[in-house]
């Protein structure tokens, strides 16, 4: 099911201030492609999954998911929305810690008046999909933050909606736990043919979708390829590596001064070595310039 974002705007009132959360954005997402959007916090992610997913509502704009035009939907409709059309996971591991795994997975079914029956095959089945069979009749406190995690996601499979929207899946979780949570989203998008919008701050994360979007002050600025997102990667941490010799290399300005004070070194021995010095400093200013980064 393929998600049309047109114009989208969504201002938030806090008595007099009023805040842009997405200024007029644009997104468009085929039938089962995964996509990441990614950016920095504030930026507008969760404002836009939750649009999508008939969560909150639009100031302005045109949101289409499948056939549905969910700008268009009464507050009574969205419940009826978000019940047949998304899936949605949170950042927070929010399972009902009374509850098993199995009956977190459980109840949305209830909810939708399901028959015992049904839920129980339909458990069994979500859980395999996660690779949790082993972990049915354990409680959250039980389990890892990744596992919790993944009972959150076969939560949201439960109702067989043909939209994923993950807020940050991993947002919570170490960099092992994260790459298993990722590894299962794709595994939904390939397998089950889910289209899935997932929303993250971390490049790792994102680039494990088929199209990263970047936003920005509530706009979509641009998009990459998993390659090139990587690409990018490596370019910030060579800009890491240069800034970190440049912090060497005052370091080493600072003790050459203290050693000439000290009289440990002659002038002449200072004037070269700090000229030297100065030199690897002005080009690595210059390699930085050069790469976008101001100083
Ligand atoms: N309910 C709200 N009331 C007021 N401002 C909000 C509300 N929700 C979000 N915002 C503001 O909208 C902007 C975007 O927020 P959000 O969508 O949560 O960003 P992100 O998920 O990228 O961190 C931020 O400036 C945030 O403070
Ligand atoms: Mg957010």
């Amino acid at each position: 099911m393929k998600v049309l974002v047109k114009d989208l705007i969504r201002v938030y009132r806090l008595g007099n201030v009023e805040v842009q959360a997405l200024r007029g954005l644009n997104m468009d997402v085929k039938e089962g492609e995964m996509v990441s959007v990614i950016g920095p916090s504030g930026s507008g992610k969760t404002t836009l999954l939750n649009i999508v997913g008939g969560l909150d509502q639009a100031t302005a704009g045109y949101v289409q998911v499948g056939d549905v035009t969910v700008t268009a939907l009464q507050p009574s409709q969205l419940v009826d929305f978000r019940r047949k059309h998304v899936g949605h996971i949170f950042q927070t591991l929010n399972l009902i810690p009374t509850l098993t795994t199995a009956e977190n997975v459980e109840l949305p079914m209830i909810a939708m008046g399901a028959s015992r029956r049904f839920r129980h095959e339909r458990v069994k089945q979500l859980l395999e999909i996660v690779g949790l069979t082993e972990r049915a009749n354990h409680k959250p406190d039980e389990i890892s933050g990744g596992e919790q995690q993944r009972v959150a996601m076969s939560a949201a499979l439960a109702n067989d909606a043909p939209v994923l929207l993950a807020d940050e899946p991993t947002g919570e979780l170490d960099t092992v736990n994260a790459k298993i949570v990722v590894d299962y989203l794709v595994k939904v998008n390939k397998e089950l043919g889910k289209t899935i919008i997932m929303v993250t701050h971390d490049p790792n994360v994102a680039r494990a979708a088929d199209r990263i979007l970047k936003i920005e002050d509530g706009l979509i600025k641009s998009a990459l390829t998993p390659a090139q997102i990587v690409k990018e990667e490596a370019a910030v941490s060579y800009v890491d590596q240069l800034r970190a010799r440049i912090v060497d290399i005052d370091a080493q300005l600072v003790k050459l001064d203290e050693a000439f004070k000290t009289g440990k070194i002659n002038g002449d021995e200072y004037v070269e070595r700090r000229q030297n010095l100065k030199q690897t400093r002005t080009s690595l200013d210059e390699e930085l310039h050069r790469m976008g980064v101001v100083t």
